[in-house]
């Protein structure tokens, strides 16, 4: 699919969902993601070496923005937020967060992954959740995300679909058959790798399908049988959270 058509499907999503469109808060959509606090709050917690003392924060692919007032509230409390996503759809969403997390988010504005419209050196950290795997072009993105960092600034990517190259058409066509409104990739960590290397980052991987949210209980065996037999998951279809420090 042409690019410009993905965006503009991801673009429009925000403002035509039955359920998380920017005129109200339904209960639906406040369900939905507080099922994912958990999760994040477990990710937060194992990668908080890279985390705690961020000054300027900013995420990504933030869609309403609840992961930003989440971490603010609970363990940024000091820190200025920008909190961007490619929809401006999405991002009017984010007072409704604010509001039930009692925080105020320095910044938020719509723009793409790959164009960040700040200046040199300007964060601390830059982070998303699930939301990576939207991005397409990771290249142009990591290269901007590495701009804008200050030295030895992180970017973390939560929680994001993974797999290796050889299972990568096959899991494309499931993730794809699973959410047929909005387009969107897997990434494979070999290839961020490469990436990330190449642009002068420091990259580390951690396979972390444990905080996977498992909706049934065939996915649940699926992510019981890669704990028991670990080496599956640099194999098969896994769930991944990947670090890129400026060096
Ligand atoms: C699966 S949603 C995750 C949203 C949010 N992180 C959450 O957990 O609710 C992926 C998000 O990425 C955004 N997106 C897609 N491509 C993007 C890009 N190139 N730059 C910035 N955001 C993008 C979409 O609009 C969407 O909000």
């Amino acid at each position: 699919m042409d690019l410009i058509e993905k965006e503009k499907i991801e673009i429009e999503f925000w403002k035509k969902s039955k359920y998380e469109n920017p005129d109200s808060f339904s209960l639906a959509n406040f369900l939905n993601k507080s099922q994912q606090f958990k999760i994040l709050n477990t990710k937060i917690d194992k990668r908080i070496q890279h985390i705690k003392s961020s000054q300027d924060v900013l995420e990504l692919g933030a869609g309403q923005g609840w992961a930003s007032c989440f971490m603010k509230r609970w363990k940024l409390p000091e820190a200025s937020f920008t909190v961007t996503d490619i929809s401006p759809y999405a991002i009017q969403s984010i007072s409704y967060w604010e509001e039930l997390f009692k925080v105020k988010m320095e910044n938020t504005l719509a723009c793409k992954s790959y164009a960040l419209p700040f200046a040199d050196t300007s964060f601390d950290l830059v982070f998303c959740y699930a939301a990576a795997h939207h991005f397409v072009k990771m290249e142009e993105t990591l290269s901007e995300v590495h701009r804008i960092l200050k030295p030895s600034g992180k970017c973390v990517f939560f929680y994001e679909p993974t797999c290796s190259k050889l299972f990568y058409k096959l899991h494309y066509k499931y993730v794809n058959n699973q959410r047929e409104a909005i387009p969107e990739d897997v990434l494979i960590p070999q290839n961020l790798k490469l990436i990330g290397s190449a642009l002068n980052f420091e990259v580390e991987h951690y396979y972390d399908h444990k905080s996977q949210n498992t909706s049934s209980l065939a996915l649940g065996f699926y992510f019981k049988m890669l704990n028991t037999f670990p080496f599956l998951q640099a194999l098969l279809p896994s769930s991944s959270d990947i670090i890129f420090i400026k060096k």
